[in-house]
């Protein structure tokens, strides 16, 4: 008789797994800084809802001129995380701080394009003929927003063919750099919706950028996977692009009602210290019911909470740029 093999009892899964290290399978991407208190002191300033001391976010300074524009990419290779839709009202937001801003529809699903009430099927021209056709120009593709001040490279399915072809091109990994070069002297902010994916198109878009921005969902599986996302972000500094800063975390779909969002967002603040923007985007079926409408929050509901979350991003954003 052969003998029995026994398989091994598996570990007892934590209660709860947020509080417990040992089960996130993937290391923190930072050195944990040392926790602060979270009481604030009697006389300090309120706890924001990341749990540290809301900051006073200046007011931007005014633009007199266009152009040196920063590029900025959204990226998080997790699906429905917020990037698209951050793209959408940073920009709009942006625009009210009377900033020219490119949108680029990076990811073959157009939902960018889409969201801003494009036709997908009916686009002449968009950023896949850019990158694969030398006789497309910038001006050629580049379409009006529905935002006065906004403008927007267009994508749909045809972009997905791209990630496939740029494969045997020379200097692959630096194509939409090339292609968003004469835009930089048009624009003050160029923002980049990225796929969520980390292939050739999103290090394409990385390898552009001076900066990324993370979108990440206020819940407990948007945290795995940070640590890939930050050693391709690594990988591309090293090798690509030594200038590529990462401008900030966003917390997005926020409940602070929930124990679950509060935890995750002290989980965030721990993992990314100060690159947690103090400004959280909350859930909200109002962004939902904007992209149906095919424009930006801050003009479908103009007033609501989640216009003026954007609106506070906007103004902090700008805060950490380098050049504003
Ligand atoms: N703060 C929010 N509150 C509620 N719903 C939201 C919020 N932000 C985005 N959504 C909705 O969640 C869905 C996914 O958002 P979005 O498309 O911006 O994510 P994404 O990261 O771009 O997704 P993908 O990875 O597929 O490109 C959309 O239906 C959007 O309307
Ligand atoms: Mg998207």
């Amino acid at each position: 008789m052969p003998p029995l093999v026994r398989t091994p009892t598996p570990p007892a899964r934590p209660a709860n797994p947020v509080e417990d290290d040992a089960h996130v399978t993937e290391p923190l991407p930072f050195e944990r800084p040392v926790q602060a208190s979270r009481k604030p002191a009697a006389d300090g300033p309120a706890l924001g809802p990341t749990g540290r001391p809301m900051p006073v976010i200046p007011e931007p300074r005014p633009v007199t001129a266009h152009g040196n524009a920063r590029v900025v990419s959204m990226c998080n290779q997790k699906g429905g995380v917020g990037k698209t839709t951050t793209t959408i009202n940073l920009g709009a937001s942006l625009v009210e701080q009377g900033r020219k801003v490119l949108l680029v529809d990076f990811d073959p699903q157009g939902s960018l394009s889409v969201g801003l009430g494009l036709n997908p099927h009916e686009m002449d021209l968009t950023v896949y003929n850019l990158l694969m056709e030398r006789d497309v120009t910038l001006d050629d593709v580049v379409v009006p927003s529905g935002v006065p001040g906004m403008d927007l490279l267009p994508s749909n399915i045809d972009l997905s063919a791209a990630e496939v072809q740029l494969v045997h091109e020379v200097a692959r990994e630096q194509t939409l750099q090339r292609v968003l070069a004469p835009a930089l002297a048009e624009y003050d902010v160029i923002l980049i919706d990225c796929q969520p994916s980390l292939g050739l198109l999103t290090v394409n878009a990385l390898t552009a950028s001076h900066g990324v921005i993370v979108p990440l969902e206020c819940e407990y599986f948007a945290l795995r996977g940070v640590a890939l996302l930050k050693t391709t972000i690594d990988k591309v500094k090293e090798r690509l692009n030594p200038g590529l800063e990462i401008d900030g975390v966003l917390g997005t779909m926020f409940d602070g009602r929930t124990l679950h969002s509060r935890e995750v967002m002290e989980r965030l603040v721990q993992a990314w210290g100060d690159k947690v923007f103090h400004t959280v985007i909350r859930r909200t079926v109002k962004f939902s019911d904007s992209t149906v409408a095919g424009e930006p929050i801050t003009t479908y509901a103009s007033s609501s909470a989640g216009a003026d979350s954007y609106r506070q991003l906007a103004k902090e954003v700008l805060a950490r740029w380098p050049a504003e």
